[in-house]
């Protein structure tokens, strides 16, 4: 894949990634539980046999990483993670009963924090416990996030045996100048090791987590940690722009801002990394941050214009709607988003009250239903077939998105994308760009003030 500078350069712009549509900063406490529990019943008794997808979010790390964007809480103390857990599983056990036991289980994610800091036993109980409560489909994607420190063998024995069939491991960089700046000392031999275990214990498919624009971060450490990470042969590989906050995230100011790459080194980098990858690594671009092997099912379900993405980021499961459980965790139901808490006092709390956590959502009008699956269409498909979305959302395509069409022009003289009357493409220039075509058909982007504009992390 050729990147051209200049054009990511022209258009590197603050715009959301479209994990939802609206985006989480248009969420408002209008929705609060007794609006996700009235959602839960009236999807539930529309659709009882509907696929489910579960996300688990267990926040704890041990160590804080100065870069991390993530909703996450340091703790030593293991009697904080059994209290914790005793919760999740009453959370599991409020919600379960909601949803018709004739509903499969097509994916289960545990994200973090760090799900691994839990113990194997741990691992096995809770595995168990989702296992009891729902009916896991024999051929459900299940995935765990693994941070290589601290990870033991067993881990990965306890993660098979409750059926998980993905690892997803953080690296950022393997070079120690970079690790150090961000408070990650993590030797390359760990995470060769967690693979190598992943695959001896059958683990199908194994994802490495990069950063580019680290502290120390230069061409050179990032041919290196390429390397390393190519020789391990990931089935995904997932390629993160920092994103540095520091006035928000206060931690980051550990950060030596100094030794931050300039913009243009960052997108050097990333041009670095991207021609490497694809080219000579032999991975497909996905999309945004993620790459994966040209025979790994999120190349063919792009391919055959079936890939998703949600707020765990690009699937292959459609059509599932995804409860969250623990800590800040979304629920994205086809017809309503819905946040849990953010505060563990207010989670224990409320679960204490044998209550549900959800303290904001939004409920997407049918406007917001058709701009979502255009967007989703350009961001996992590279496509919107115009005549499809007419007969879906009984619109005129051409007259109803007139304005946003008009924004795409100069993107299509750019090359990024191609106006035709029954289509739109995204080519591959704008593959890189996917987050600037799919802005165009954001109402909120456009209509609200520009001082109202949540931030949004840079395209690339
Ligand atoms: C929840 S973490 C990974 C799991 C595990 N806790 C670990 O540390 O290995 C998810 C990933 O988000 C990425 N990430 C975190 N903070 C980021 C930031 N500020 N900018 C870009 N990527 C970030 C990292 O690649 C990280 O591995």
């Amino acid at each position: 894949m050729n990147v051209d500078l200049d054009l990511l350069r022209q258009y590197n712009q603050s715009l959301p990634r479209y994990t939802s549509y609206p985006t989480a900063p248009h969420f408002g406490e209008a929705v609060g539980r007794e609006t996700f529990r009235a959602e839960v019943w009236r999807a539930n008794t529309a659709a009882p046999e509907a696929p489910l997808s579960l996300y688990l979010h267990l926040p704890f790390c041990r160590q804080l990483c100065y870069y991390c964007g993530c909703h996450m809480k340091v703790t030593h103390d293991p009697a904080r993670i059994a209290k914790y857990l005793r919760y999740l599983k009453r959370e599991i056990d409020l919600l379960a009963p909601m949803l018709s036991s004739d509903r499969p289980v097509t994916q289960v994610h545990w994200g973090g924090g760090t799900p691994t800091l839990l113990s194997p036993e741990q691992i096995r109980e809770l595995g168990e416990h989702l296992r009891d409560r729902f009916r896991m489909a024999p051929d459900a994607e299940m995935s765990i996030e693994a941070d290589p420190r601290g990870l033991t063998e067993d881990h990965i024995a306890a993660a098979r045996e409750i059926g998980m069939n993905r690892l997803s491991l953080g690296v950022q960089s393997f070079d120690p100048t970079v690790q150090e700046a961000i408070n990650r000392v993590q030797p390359e031999r760990l995470t060769r090791t967690a693979v190598q275990w992943a695959r001896d214990y059958g683990i199908e498919s194994v994802n490495l987590d990069l950063v580019y624009g680290l502290p120390h971060q230069t061409p050179d450490t990032m041919a290196d940690t390429l390397g390393g990470v190519v020789d391990l042969a990931p089935d995904r590989i997932a390629l993160y722009s920092y994103a540095h906050v520091p006035s928000v995230l206060e931690h980051q100011r550990l950060i030596p801002e100094e030794a931050l790459p300039a913009p243009t080194e960052r997108l050097r980098l990333f041009k670095q990394a991207l021609e490497r990858l694809t080219t000579t690594a032999g991975y497909r671009f996905i999309g945004l941050d993620h790459f994966a092997k040209p025979d790994d099912e999120l190349a063919l379900a792009q391919d055959n214009g079936t890939l998703r993405r949600n707020f765990q980021g690009y699937s292959t499961r459609a059509g599932a709607d995804v409860y969250a459980f623990g800590l800040s965790g979304i629920h994205q139901l086809s017809g309503l988003y819905a946040q849990n808490t953010k505060n563990l006092r207010t989670y224990y709390d409320q679960i204490d009250q044998d209550e549900l956590t959800v303290y904001r959502g939004y409920r997407p009008t049918q406007e917001d239903r058709l701009r979502r699956h255009v967007i989703m269409q350009l961001m996992c498909n590279a496509e919107v077939q115009k005549g499809a979305v007419e007969a879906r959302f009984n619109v005129d395509f051409d007259a109803h998105f007139s304005a946003a069409l008009d924004r795409l022009r100069p993107l299509e003289q750019d090359g990024l994308v191609a106006l035709r009357p029954d289509a739109i493409t995204v080519r591959p220039p704008g593959r890189l760009l996917v987050r600037n075509v799919a802005a165009a058909f954001d109402a909120y982007l456009h209509d609200a003030a520009p001082d109202a504009q949540p931030a949004y992390s840079e395209s690339v």
